[in-house]
């Protein structure tokens, strides 16, 4: 009897947990997650069925923990991949589809398929699998949910946008055209770039703001990145990444904070 109701509690407590799987629906957009934590990435290699390779890989308190994945999809074919592993563009897909997953290759005739699965509260999986005729690689990404209360990570303009794609020590996606020498508007020091951008508004395209927190899809500096009908997009020589845009897009939708 002792064993019978043990029984009805493991089961019980299995379905409990197999209620809190679920797949987290999320629209094709890509944005920092702060919040959640990189734990492992369980790696397996299969040929046919069998198990060739296993690797475990831990990652400690100051391994990246960037997440840009974000939509599920069934299956993709890949047909082209650009040199830069960090960015690739599918075909037979409806949009591009951007990751920044390390240790994650992707060869010419690769099929892929990812899903991003919650585990109870605070464990989420990002499970990707690539298959290339009978050789089939399985990732397993783990991430720790830092603070159960985030509601959305929020963009910071110094730390998201300023430091890692405007200015990058010189090297940023606006540089050197917009440093201190010149160009038609300066975004040089953070500060200096922040005023122009949320003051100014476009010289070529008849006085549009840059920012506009009521219509962010409307800011003349959204629309210059994705190319929406403007003089000359921004950069000149080649896209910012989907992320980049959704990371811009997104601290325009949260007030265009001095963050
Ligand atoms: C290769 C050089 C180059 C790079 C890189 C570049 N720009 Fe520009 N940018 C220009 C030039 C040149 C103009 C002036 C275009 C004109 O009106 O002739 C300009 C103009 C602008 C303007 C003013 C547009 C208007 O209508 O008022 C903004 C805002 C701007 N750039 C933002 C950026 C941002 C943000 C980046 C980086 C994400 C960037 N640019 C990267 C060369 C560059």
């Amino acid at each position: 009897m002792r064993k019978y109701s043990l029984f009805l509690l493991v089961l019980t407590l299995f379905f409990l947990s197999c209620t809190k799987d679920r797949v987290i629906e999320v629209a094709p957009i890509v944005y920092p997650v702060e919040y959640w934590k990189k734990d492992s990435l369980v790696y397996t290699l299969f040929q046919g069925g069998v198990e060739l390779n296993q690797q475990v890989t831990t990652y400690g308190i100051s391994s990246p923990d960037t997440l840009t994945l974000t939509y599920e999809t069934s299956s993709f074919n890949l047909t082209f991949l650009d040199g830069d592993k960090g960015n690739a563009t599918l075909g037979f897909t409806s949009g591009v589809f951007s990751f920044d997953i390390d240790s994650l290759y992707l060869y010419g005739a690769d099929t892929l398929r990812q899903k991003v699965v919650q585990k109870g509260d605070s464990l989420m999986i990002l499970e990707t699998s690539i298959l290339n005729g009978e050789y089939l690689r399985e990732y397993r990404d783990y991430y720790q949910l830092l603070d159960i209360n985030a509601e959305a990570p929020i963009v910071s303009f110094k730390n998201d946008i300023y430091d890692p794609i405007f200015y990058n020590n010189g090297e940023g996606r606006c540089m050197p055209c917009h440093n201190d020498d010149g160009g038609q508007i300066r975004l040089v020091p953070a500060d200096l770039a922040y005023d122009e951008l949320i003051s100014g508004v476009s010289k070529n395209d008849g006085g549009v703001p840059y920012i506009n927190t009521v219509q962010p899809g409307e800011s003349y500096l959204y629309r210059l990145a994705i190319d929406d009908n403007v003089e000359y997009a921004m950069p000149p020589n080649s896209d910012l990444t989907p992320f980049e845009v959704e990371t811009i897009l997104m601290w325009i939708a949260q007030g265009a904070q001095n963050n």
